[in-house]
């Protein structure tokens, strides 16, 4: 039989792909417009939707944003969750909630595993936190799944962004400083429904290998495509300037996958040359 699965943020960019990957089960796509999840009537349209299991991506995921509106980014991210997590219980279902790697300060120089404490240093990691621990607070049955730098062939993600821009000319200035993992959409929500078909509940980092900053990566994209790298302006401590700090060094080892020898998730060049097949010059 078909599982009943509710999407929170479905027209969002990672919310499309789930929708996508679970198109063979009876899927709810819920936007912003149907549920405010800020709201508090959110649990009971939830809870009347009678969902098998609830995948949980919307949010204010821009750390920037999050900085300068504080109030919306702990009504989102943190009640918001809440609210979802509160749903998932009364239901007794499943929640997967869709975290990320600014959970962590960025003080170590080796990659984070699950076992490492969170301390974030932004508003958007602080806020993405509280929605872990209301998950785990209120839904037993949940999945934390930490990602980082999602990349996709549509929706407006960091590959579009980037490709667009060269392929219009235009200069892109990014930091070649902070380092991070990247992840191809396609194979995170592949290995998230892999996950949602076991009891395996926790917290898990899923990314593909490989360490990037925000410059190298939009290199790789100018390579891949064929286009110059010479409109692709690194920036360093003194010149990179943005309302939210940014944690130095957020590189996820995908541990938990490890352990359970599920972690098949490629290098990401290999994934990035996939996603950028279709794209023309
Ligand atoms: N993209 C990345 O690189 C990345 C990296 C690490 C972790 N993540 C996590 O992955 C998740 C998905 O990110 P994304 O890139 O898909 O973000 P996105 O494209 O901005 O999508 C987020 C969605 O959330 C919806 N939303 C915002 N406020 C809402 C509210 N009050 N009630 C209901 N829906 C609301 C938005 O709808 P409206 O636009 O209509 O408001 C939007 O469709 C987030 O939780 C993010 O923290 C993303």
């Amino acid at each position: 039989m078909k599982k009943r699965i509710l999407i929170t943020g479905a027209k969002g960019f990672l919310g499309q792909y789930f929708v996508k990957e679970f198109e063979d089960e009876e899927v709810i796509p819920i936007t912003h417009q149907d549920i405010n999840l800020e709201d508090k009537n959110a649990i009971e349209k939830i809870t009347s939707l009678k969902p098998d299991l609830v995948i949980h991506p919307a949010a204010i995921r821009s750390p920037d944003i999050c900085e300068e509106d504080p109030e919306k980014a702990w009504k989102v991210n943190a009640v918001g969750t809440k609210h979802v997590a509160i749903a998932c219980s009364l239901l007794d279902i499943p929640l997967i909630y869709i975290s990320t790697d600014y959970v962590f300060s960025g003080g170590k120089d080796t990659p984070y595993t699950e076992f490492y404490p969170p301390n974030p240093i932004n508003l958007y990691g602080k806020t993405k936190l509280y929605g872990e621990i209301f998950t785990k607070e209120f839904c037993k049955k949940h999945f934390i799944i930490r990602t980082s730098y999602v990349f996709g062939e549509y929706g407006n993600n960091a590959l579009t962004q980037i490709y667009n821009s060269l392929k219009e000319g235009k200069e892109i200035k990014l930091s070649n400083y902070h380092f991070a993992s990247c992840t191809y959409a396609k194979d995170l929500v592949r290995k998230v429904k892999e996950l949602s078909f076991t009891n395996l509940y926790g917290t898990y980092h899923i990314v593909n290998k490989g360490i990037i900053t925000r410059y190298d990566f939009a290199c790789k994209v100018a390579e891949i495509a064929g286009f110059s790298k010479e409109k692709v302006i690194p920036l360093n401590s003194e010149t990179f300037k943005a309302p939210a700090k940014r944690p130095l060094y957020s590189v996820l080892r995908n541990y938990m996958l490890e352990i359970y020898n599920m972690d098949d998730l490629p290098y990401y060049e290999e994934s990035l040359r996939k996603a950028m097949r279709l794209f023309k010059k």
